[in-house]
């Protein structure tokens, strides 16, 4: 059994059988209960452990090459940026600034590796296990290509910034994967739209999705001077991704070196995650270099429907550049830049692709699962290869430990043993008006919700949106997603949709919404007439398919609202207790758990 760990932003760890079989998956952000949670992701582990024989692991595979050249000590929160990645990318602002800080001394003391990986794994008890660092790009790739379910796809990867790069192109077969190009990090599309999400106002590297939802409300070419700071050169055979202006970077960040060191000795006397220094010098970049860049104050919608337009042209162009090359008309993709859901509708609708698979743990979160599946491809070259049928792959809890947990918190609850009346009575309330958390079965992989810890709506109700804002307390621009049965995607779904269906069982695609279905679901379509749905079929969760189902005998309407069980900027909930919690606090009207109802006021 092969154990897959990455260590960067929203750490994970994963276990894979010798035959390819995924045993489980899961991000340490879960169980540590802070979003996008970095660092050695050592509850998962303890979690994965918990299924397996330790003496049956023998090889563990990192998600990215730089930590194996030099890791910072405190159990890797410092920066995690390899030497040779650091000399590469020296001119940019990022790596300036933290070579600039170890060379003024600042703690960034290196350890061994090896050695501090050895001293964590062995008080896991798994004191022998071999090590391999895996390019973090191929990662990616591997992630995409062993879940797809595609021959031979074209593999492309696009994040902020991975052992250097922020892109790479490989083809992908029997053979395994062949990487023929790569992008340097200071190119990076990834930065770029994190620098515009930070210039909104939001979080970089954790709500660009609100900036894609806000671009529906700008004018997507009315900030000119946004046009070159991402361009695609087209110089060569090549194509790369320019971040201008790439040259004033260095003099800029120098004369803003004071702030830097400032944010940089406040995060340390904090005790915070790496990903919060990155979070806070993203912020700092976007603040001082970019906003220097826009010659006027912008609309913060404006500037969101500019960065979308631009990332999209980008990376379409990019796309079809290797599309063409290679002759290939399906695609595999991987990266955080893939989380952007309007992008990946675009790329689908490349007159050059037929088929697009998005893999469902697209962020940095999916290079856990990516290594150990590139480790496997040597191990076992012969593995047997499937498409990804779902993505309940975390942990799950049985009913003793629910009714335990319900107990506890000395709520009224009852039990109802019919899954079908459950069913039924789950669709009752939604079709009432009741807002219902659904906790089942093992805790979903990747960013989304998608039956396993999901909060289930009306979507015929054009006000639910706010409703469901206010409740859940969140801001989104973006309506919220449906779910609906794949079998009806193509009366609902307008335009190209053969060929993604994959793809859209992950809620990782946009598409427009049928003219004569815009007003019957109204809480799930956006300004532009699009939705971000979730294609359900009915044998990967038949429970959840029935309340769908069940809500369509009542309603006529086979569309729910789904949207992830959380509360306020919390990673989505993984135990029994988190639900609880966020019940308590009034997330949601009534929440069915296993077979077990709850509701607010009884
Ligand atoms: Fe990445």
């Amino acid at each position: 059994v092969i154990l897959g760990v990455s260590i960067s932003h929203c750490s994970s760890a994963c276990l894979v059988d010798l035959d390819g079989t995924v045993v489980g998956v899961a991000s340490e952000e879960r169980f540590s209960r802070r979003k996008n949670e970095s660092g050695f992701p050592e509850q998962a582990i303890r979690w994965l452990l918990g299924s397996v024989n330790p003496r049956e692991i023998t090889r563990v595979a990192f998600g990215a090459r730089q930590w194996a050249a030099g890791l910072p000590r405190a159990a890797f929160r410092k920066s995690m940026v390899s030497d040779e990645a650091r000399d590469r990318l020296g001119r940019n602002a990022f790596f300036m600034l933290l070579r600039g800080l170890e060379v003024m001394g600042l703690p960034l003391q290196r350890v061994s590796p090896e050695a501090e990986f050895r001293r964590l794994f062995r008080g896991l008890g798994l004191p022998e296990v071999g090590m391999e660092f895996v390019d973090h790009h191929l990662c990616h790739a591997a992630s995409a290509l062993y879940t797809s379910g595609l021959d031979e796809p074209l593999l492309v990867t696009v994040d902020g910034i991975g052992d250097g790069w922020c892109a790479s192109v490989s083809v992908g077969g029997e053979a395994g994967i062949e990487t023929t190009h790569r992008v340097d990090a200071r190119g990076s599309p990834g930065y770029f739209y994190s620098f515009v999400t930070a210039l909104c106002g939001f979080s970089p590297n954790r709500h660009e999705g609100k900036v894609t939802g806000l671009a529906a409300f700008g004018d997507p070419r009315s900030i000119p001077e946004m046009e070159e700071m991402l361009a695609l050169d087209e110089s060569g055979d090549d194509r790369s991704f320019l971040l201008r202006p790439p040259v004033e970077f260095g003099p800029v960040l120098v004369s803003r070196l004071p702030l830097f060191v400032w944010a940089y000795a406040r995060w340390l006397a904090s005790g915070k995650s790496h990903a919060e220094l990155t979070e806070e010098v993203e912020r700092l970049v976007a603040r001082t270099i970019f906003r220097e860049l826009l010659r006027k104050p912008r609309r913060r919608e404006d500037l969101a429907a500019c960065a979308q337009r631009i990332l999209e042209e980008r990376v379409s162009g990019f796309v079809a550049h290797y599309a063409r090359r290679y002759a290939k008309r399906e695609l595999a993709l991987a990266g955080g830049v893939f989380a952007n859901v309007k992008l990946n509708q675009r790329l689908f609708n490349l007159p050059e692709v037929d088929r697009i698979f998005i893999h469902p743990g697209m962020g940095d979160e999916g290079t856990a699962l990516g290594a150990a599946y590139q480790v496997l491809a040597q191990v076992n070259p012969g593995f047997k290869r499937h498409p990804i049928r779902d993505v309940y792959l975390g942990p799950a809890y049985s009913e003793p430990e629910v009714e335990e947990a319900l107990r506890r918190t000395g709520v009224k609850f009852w039990k109802v043993e019919d899954e079908s009346a459950l069913a039924e009575g789950a669709a009752a309330r939604i079709a009432a008006g009741q807002v219902l958390g659904l906790f089942r079965g093992r805790m979903e992989y990747g960013p989304r919700a998608l039956g396993a810890r999901s909060v289930l709506a009306d979507p015929r109700r054009r006000e639910m949106h706010d409703r469901l804002n206010r409740k859940m307390r969140r801001s989104e621009f973006m309506p919220f997603a449906p779910v609906l049965p794949a079998e009806q995607a193509y009366d609902i779904l307008d335009g190209k949709v053969k060929g993604s269906e994959h793809a859209a069982e992950f809620m990782t695609i946009t598409y427009a919404v049928r003219p004569a279905w815009r007003a019957r679901i109204p809480a799930v379509v956006h300004v532009d007439g699009t939705a971000r749905p979730q294609l359900l079929r009915r044998e990967v969760n038949p429970f959840y398919y029935g309340i769908l189902r069940a809500f369509e005998r009542r309603t006529g309407v086979p569309v729910l609202i789904n949207t992830s069980f959380n509360m306020h900027e919390e990673p989505i909930v993984c135990t029994p207790q988190d639900a609880l919690r966020a019940f308590a606090q009034g997330g949601v009207d009534a929440m069915v758990m296993e077979r077990y109802v709850v509701e607010q006021g009884t």
